[in-house]
């Protein structure tokens, strides 16, 4: 499977096999501007992404915790997810994201 990610300033990384098992981790291991703070369980904020339009509504729903931190983000759309919470599988194949600026480094 293949994952596209736009990073904060608008370049295109296309992840080939991720091997992990979240979205965040597999922005991670590509090297990408993601803060990821807490490490994967909903707690920072800091793996916020904006999902494309065509694959929001094909994710598994948003978890009162994910929406709960989301609503901190002073840059949340209606499209934001936190990546740490997007398990990788085969029916993902071709998710496009973009990095939220608050997921970055800065
Ligand atoms: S890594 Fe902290 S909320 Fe996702």
């Amino acid at each position: 499977m293949k994952v596209m990610i736009y990073d904060q300033e608008g370049t295109l990384t296309v992840l080939d096999e991720p091997s992990a098992k979240t979205l965040m981790q597999a922005i991670r291991e590509g090297g990408l501007n993601i803060t990821a703070q807490c490490g994967g369980c909903a707690s920072c904020g800091t793996c916020h992404v904006y999902v494309d339009e065509a694959w929001f509504a094909r994710l598994e729903p948003v978890s009162e915790t994910e929406d709960a931190m989301l609503e901190l983000a002073e840059d949340r759309k209606e499209n934001s997810r936190l990546s740490c919470q997007i398990e990788l599988s085969a029916e993902l194949d071709g998710l496009t994201v973009t990095l939220a600026p608050s997921a970055g480094f800065g």
